[in-house]
């Protein structure tokens, strides 16, 4: 290379390096606008990590950089991650951080847990028999960083499991595993931890509340409940952390928002205010969207718009950004030209919505007790090495596209 070549390449690194990540974010009525005033639409995927092995996924089949660089070649801008408070409880209660060589014996059993980790290290050499499963947090968020992905982290379930159903424990305020305190140190702990991230720009609190099987005046599902602990652990993700934006799950496995946008009664005479909380600017609202079997697209629009995305609209009380942070379809057939996914393609620019897609992983660790489960949803094939369909892929590339226009 000609010196005059090495000074106009090094000429434009202040420039991309300045790009990036142009933290911390802010919200503007609909709006997520970046620290230099651009606006922000996120597209992007979900990467689990709540699963019982408390890792994220993939990493037996591939390295970290190379599962980035795949998202980053369809031009997605941010992953939710997502996280189990467990692994919290963990470092808090039961003598810190657990090694990942560990996490996969005890999840996987002794002989097969030791054959993913071996595999994991020789995908990852960077990683040892002494690295914790934060630690890949750590190397993923780096490398998200260095390739300009933004996180988004996820606090998924409380107990490590596969996500989610009414008899899971994990459903709501109070529920077997979902303890409450134990919650709100885990949101507290990793809202500080990841300041380390210069990517880190957002968390969601909480991922599908739903009904508990048992619900009833022990366990009383309502929005009322809802409101005074996602105002509570907001201040205290807040507090911990100024930077991130926070994002609110509604009920009913996060398909219901409605009273949040219209200002309405949330049960005795509490209405959800911007102002109740101590960094309103930060505040975002997440729905999830699974109406896969919809014959009209018209009826999944008229119900995440009255549902949820009525708050980008001009009549909205409460005017936030909302993030479909997960919808998605099988991967294994034509469902990406059906009218579900069509219609979500449609419907997201033209709210100027964000979106994460469900799900990048080809193949979990282990899911409802089946080990190295094969995803067919996943956008990745079993052996993360490749798409799973690449037409479904080209049709989320024109998504991502025309989101990011
Ligand atoms: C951001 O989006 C809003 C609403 O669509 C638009 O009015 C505004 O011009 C955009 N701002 C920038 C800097 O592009």
């Amino acid at each position: 290379m000609r010196f005059s070549h090495v000074l106009s390449s090094l000429a434009i690194v202040p420039a991309l390096v300045s790009s990036f990540p142009n933290a911390p974010f802010k919200t503007q009525g609909k709006k997520i606008i970046d620290s230099v005033g651009s606006n922000i639409t996120y597209a992007g995927v979900n990467w689990p990590g709540a699963g019982e092995v408390m890792i994220p996924e993939g990493l037996q089949y591939q390295s970290i950089a190379s599962i980035v660089s795949k998202i980053k070649s369809l031009n997605m801008n941010v992953v939710r991650l997502t996280f189990a408070i467990e692994m919290i409880d963990d470092i808090k209660d039961r003598g810190g951080d657990v090694t990942i060589q560990k996490a996969f014996s005890k999840a996987l059993g002794a002989a097969k847990g030791e054959t993913a980790y071996q595999s994991v290290i020789k995908n990852n050499p960077q990683f040892n028999a002494a690295t914790t499963r934060l630690q890949v947090y750590d190397a993923i968020a780096n490398e998200l960083n260095k390739q300009g992905i933004y996180v988004h982290l996820d606090n998924h379930m409380s107990k490590g499991a596969w996500c989610c159903g009414g008899g899971d424990g994990n459903t709501w305020f109070g529920d077997q595993y979902f303890n409450i305190a134990n919650w709100k140190r885990g949101l507290q702990y990793m809202a500080d931890y990841g300041k380390k991230w210069p990517n880190f720009v957002s968390i969601g609190l909480r991922n599908e509340f739903r009904k508990p099987d048992n619900a009833g005046s022990s366990l009383p599902y309502d929005w009322s409940t809802w409101y005074t602990h996602n105002i509570d652990a907001a201040n205290i993700v807040n507090a911990a952390n100024p930077n991130i934006l926070v994002f609110l799950s509604g009920l009913d496995y996060d398909t219901k928002l409605s009273p949040i946008v219209d200002g309405s009664d949330l049960g005795g005479g509490k209405k959800f205010l911007l102002t109740d909380f101590k960094y309103a600017n930060k505040l975002v609202l997440e729905l999830h969207n699974y109406q896969n079997s919809a014959t009209a697209c018209g009826d999944i629009e008229g119900g995440l718009w009255n549902q949820g995305f009525r708050a980008h609209g001009e009549k909205a009380l409460n005017k936030m950004p909302v993030v479909l942070t997960e919808f998605g379809f099988s991967q294994a057939d034509n469902s990406y030209n059906g009218v579900y996914a069509s219609c979500i393609r449609k419907l997201m620019p033209q709210w100027e919505a964000g979106w994460t897609v469900w799900v990048l992983s080809g193949s979990y660790y282990i899911r409802s007790g089946t080990q190295d489960y094969e995803e067919t949803w996943g956008l990745l094939n079993h052996q993360w090495s490749d798409w799973r369909s690449k037409p479904a892929i080209d049709a989320l590339k024109t998504l991502i596209a025309a989101s990011l226009d």
